[in-house]
């Protein structure tokens, strides 16, 4: 399959009080037209610098890329110089943040952004990026869209101006959508609408879709492949049905272990203690060459503090990868 994006061996420092530290660990994967790639993981694993990276608006001088390419469209993003990064945001690549209100501005009324944020990519007239704006938000079925131009930002629920972010990042054209913890801020029955729009738009304009969550229950409704990512580094990669079924790296099994489930069966049974994963993810200058889920795995060698595990074809999947030193270890 030709692929929309490939991100090959990125590696991002972190520059801190005269200390470097990698944050990002030779990160590599692909994303095909119509495909969506989850990135999960635990909070402070590295998903928003990820994401960062490939739209380059990483914390600089902070944190910089310091080995990788990020292929789109011929182009490597982890070169391209400002000027044509700029025309490339919004255009080849969109971006859906967690929180809405960060990235709208609170003076200027959704249809004057919205105005603003087509006609910096494509060359129509006022009038004619209004009616497009009214479009896209119809499109995120937003009701009276006209109406809901001249409103203000603060004036809309949090689900409602995140389908003015994702109607303003669809405007756009995208042929890439990196959706940051799109739902994270939202209540439950908001999170499936916003879900079910996503998929949408991916299914009517064909564009790839980079998710980031560390919900499980989101990966399970739209995505195709799965990349877990822990401490920098992907883990484990591979289909939904590889990764959440067949789960082989011990952090991936935790993650799912500390997932809720519904089971309709059990339901008038007291509910079951939450499995939560024993410590923490190490920051970025405490980890090493060595596996760094090794000090919170049950499964755990001396092997394991030897060397970085490489990422392996797992035995029963041709397209399911783990990096760990026991590849399979029994569930
Ligand atoms: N602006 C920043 N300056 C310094 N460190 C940062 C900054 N943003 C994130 N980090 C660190 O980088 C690591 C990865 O963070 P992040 O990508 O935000 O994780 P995630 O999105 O998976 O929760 C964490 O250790 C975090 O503390
Ligand atoms: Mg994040």
């Amino acid at each position: 399959m030709s692929q929309l994006l490939s991100v090959r061996g990125l590696c991002v420092d972190l520059h801190q009080q005269g200390q470097c530290s990698r944050v990002l660990d030779d990160v590599s994967f692909d994303i095909a037209p119509g495909e969506t790639l989850a990135l999960v993981g635990e909070s402070g694993c590295g998903k928003s610098m990820t994401a960062q990276a490939l739209m380059r608006i990483l914390p600089e001088p902070t944190a910089r890329i310091a080995a990788g390419s990020i292929l789109l469209g011929g182009r490597d993003l982890a070169r391209e110089p400002e000027r044509r990064l700029r025309s490339l945001r919004g255009a080849e690549i969109g971006m859906i943040f967690q929180e809405p209100m960060s990235a709208l501005n609170p003076v200027l009324t959704i249809g004057e952004q919205m105005v603003e944020a087509i006609r910096a990519h494509r060359d129509v007239s006022r009038k004619q990026a209004m009616d497009e704006s009214e479009k896209v938000l119809t499109a995120v079925h937003i009701a009276d869209a006209r109406a809901k131009l001249s409103e203000y930002p603060h004036r809309l629920s949090g689900g409602m101006r995140q389908r003015v972010m994702i109607a303003m990042a669809l405007a756009g054209r995208p042929r890439l959508m990196v959706a940051d913890e799109p739902t994270t801020a939202l209540d439950v029955t908001v999170q499936a609408q916003i879900l079910r729009l996503l998929r949408e738009a991916r299914d009517r304009t064909g564009m790839g879709m980079l998710l980031i969550t560390h919900n499980l229950g989101v990966v399970a409704e739209i995505a195709d492949r799965v990349a877990v990512m822990y401490a920098g580094r992907i883990v484990e990669t591979g289909s939904v049905q590889d990764v959440l079924l067949n789960p082989a790296h011990p952090y991936t099994r935790g993650l799912l272990k500390a997932t809720p489930r519904f089971d309709p069966s059990a339901a008038d049974e007291p509910p079951a203690m939450l499995y939560e994963i024993p410590g923490m993810v190490p920051p970025p200058h405490r980890r090493g060459a060595w596996c760094v889920f090794a000090d919170r795995c049950d499964h755990a060698t001396d092997a394991c503090r030897d060397a970085v595990p490489p990422l392996q074809t797992h035995r029963a999947s041709p397209t399911h990868r783990v990096a760990c030193t026991l590849n399979t270890v029994a569930a």
